[in-house]
């Protein structure tokens, strides 16, 4: 029960490396408010976790927007009393190759995985900075540290991830705030399915480890840094990528 007491909101909860988080977590005795664009799906999560725990609740959210967002925040502090961690952890890919790319393709990538994580840390923080205490965990991708082909969008959105989390963990930090990031590698859910065969075959050579990630691998770093245990963390990108040689 590392969670005992606490209130998570989670975004992307309704799939992969989101929904393991939200299973994790309420495993953990936490508060669990999951959000995701993905209405269908989050309404039926929600049906089937509230059958064993009573302190989940699911919420619609397109993270790209800010009204939305504000609204969700105020009806989650409403319906929970607070909140006490954020795990920005929607997001999406548009892969192509760069001379091939729409400038769409960029914009959508840019608008849920950066703004999308502004506008959620935004309307979380002063509920934080009330408490004096609290804790942001964003979700960059080794993508973001290495680059990788086909994903110029991608890549950069997730670098950025990093510049706003080492940034907030800066102006913050001294308030009782902790950002951190996770960085996960090559993670088997509905992002990767379609990553042909060869590519993967790739990525396990580069790889260090047995077998591909799981997005309950993701899950468990979350909870750590959402758990007290990582108290004296800030500023810090956690590779979850089963030893990636980059
Ligand atoms: P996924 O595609 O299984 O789940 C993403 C969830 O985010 C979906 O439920 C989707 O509906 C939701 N979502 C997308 N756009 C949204 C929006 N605008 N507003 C609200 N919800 C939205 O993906 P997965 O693999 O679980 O990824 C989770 C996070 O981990 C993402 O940020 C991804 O970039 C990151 N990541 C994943 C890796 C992998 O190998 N699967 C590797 C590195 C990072």
């Amino acid at each position: 029960m590392r969670l005992q007491n606490k209130t998570v909101m989670i975004t992307g909860g309704a799939s992969g490396i989101g929904l393991a988080t939200v299973r994790l977590f309420l495993k953990e005795g936490a508060q669990v408010a999951f959000v995701d664009r993905n209405e269908e799906r989050g309404k039926a999560l929600e049906k089937e976790l509230q059958e064993t725990y009573h302190h989940v609740r699911f919420y619609r959210l397109d993270v790209t927007n800010r009204d939305q967002v504000d609204h969700v925040v105020q009806a989650i502090v409403q319906d929970f009393g607070g909140i006490d961690v954020l795990i920005n952890n929607a997001g999406i890919t548009k892969d192509n190759m760069f001379k091939k790319m729409p400038f769409e393709a960029f914009q959508q990538v840019m608008d849920v995985n950066v703004s999308g994580v502004f506008h959620c840390a935004q309307a979380v923080l002063s509920h934080l900075l009330d408490k004096g205490k609290g804790k942001i965990i964003n979700t960059s991708s080794i993508t973001g540290i290495g680059g990788n082909i086909g994903q110029s969008n991608y890549a950069a959105s997730k670098a950025a991830v990093i510049g706003l989390t080492k940034t907030w963990a800066k102006e913050f930090g001294k308030k009782g705030i902790n950002v951190n990031a996770v960085a996960p590698g090559f993670i088997e859910t509905e992002m990767t399915e379609t990553i042909p065969d060869n590519v993967k075959m790739q990525m396990s050579m580069i790889t260090s480890s047995p077998r591909f990630g799981q997005a309950i691998d993701v899950a468990n770093a979350y909870l750590f840094l959402a758990s007290d245990e990582s108290a004296f963390i800030n500023g810090h990108v956690l590779s979850v990528d089963g030893g990636m040689m980059k």
